[in-house]
């Protein structure tokens, strides 16, 4: 007996596939990652993420105008400062780098959705994301408690500066109601938080230590960040974080951990955010250039999953190209 059912009926032809899709992608869930530096008509490529550039603000400013004209809602901030220290002062300076970028950006783009990242690594001189003291085996502690009080500093600076949506992604624990804390007694009230809830200690941040010159000089980040392994428990990170305030939840990075993104999507009914980090993004451009991939069906398929497993914002250094091509 021939089977009745022919799924390939309905892969015939472009039309009757676009159809019955499933899943689309629009620009209004795209944020472009943008890395500030000091100076003046700076647009330097980052030699480990093509495409993307160092950028000062005249030019963020430029490169952002051009980023919204494609449609795409938001920006996510991570800045480069001039100098670094053992706390990390410049993530909370009024006059921080991501302070004048947000400044800048909202002044000439009140539109577009800043988002800020929070967090002391690519401040602190010893490149972790939190303060630190070190053991006596040579090794350091990245202490937690004193740490909140500098990261809900950071968040009111930010937030002063017309941040619109407030990112840490630190993994301290109670950094959330820390930083809820101190927008809500600084005024700030309706600054939302899109927690870096299940961030895992990552081999796909690579490319990203070079962009941001935080590669910890001392020791890993296996002690904040979440063991890859541990899918349970990125749903507690999650649940723990939702408790404390946050409005957002983000899964960093995405698409090693879709399964986690789908247990989220299942559990939670906030919007959540997915982050195809500098590795996954690297890696798919490395491979288009030795010609072992088609570039742009990579993107789309990697896009479309993290989207498909639960993803409502895809934070992504594809921004750009997704937006022009959609
Ligand atoms: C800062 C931070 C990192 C990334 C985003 N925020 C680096 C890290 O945790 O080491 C990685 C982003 C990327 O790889 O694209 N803590």
């Amino acid at each position: 007996m021939f089977p009745t059912h022919r799924p390939r009926r309905l892969r015939q032809n472009p039309g009757l596939r676009a159809m019955v899709r499933e899943t689309r992608l629009s620009r209004d869930m795209l944020v472009q990652p943008l890395f500030v530096v000091p100076g003046s008509g700076v647009k330097r490529e980052i030699s480990s993420l093509p495409r993307q550039y160092h950028l000062s603000l005249d030019k963020l400013v430029e490169e952002a105008r051009a980023i919204h004209g494609l449609g795409i809602p938001a920006v996510l901030l991570f800045g480069i400062p001039e100098s670094k220290d053992a706390q990390g002062s410049g993530a909370w300076a009024a006059d921080g780098i991501v302070q004048k970028a947000t400044r800048a950006l909202k002044q000439a783009l009140p539109g577009l959705q800043v988002i800020t990242d929070l967090c002391l690594c690519e401040y602190t001189s010893h490149g972790h994301c939190g303060l630190i003291q070190p053991r006596g085996d040579g090794s350091v502690e990245v202490l937690n408690d004193p740490t909140l009080e500098l990261l809900a500093r950071t968040a009111v600076a930010q937030a002063e500066a017309g941040s619109d949506l407030i990112a840490p992604s630190d993994m301290m624990d109670g950094r959330v109601a820390a930083i809820r804390g101190g927008l809500d007694q600084a005024g700030h009230t309706a600054t939302p938080i899109l927690s870096y809830a299940a961030k895992f200690a990552s081999a796909f941040y690579g490319p990203f230590r070079e962009a941001a010159g935080s590669t910890p000089q001392a020791g890993d980040r296996a002690g904040y960040q979440m063991d890859m392994a541990n899918g349970r428990e990125a749903l507690r990170e999650m649940q723990l974080d939702l408790d404390e305030g946050a409005d957002m939840l983000m899964v960093k990075p995405a698409l090693p951990y879709l399964d986690v993104l789908r247990m989220a999507r299942e559990r939670f009914d906030v919007p959540l955010a997915a982050y195809q980090v500098s590795g996954e993004y690297a890696q798919i451009l490395a491979a288009a250039r030795a010609g072992w991939l088609d570039e742009t069906r990579a993107m789309w398929e990697s896009l479309t999953a993290i989207h498909r497993a639960g993803a409502d914002v895809l934070i992504t250094y594809f921004a750009r190209d997704a937006a022009a091509a959609l």
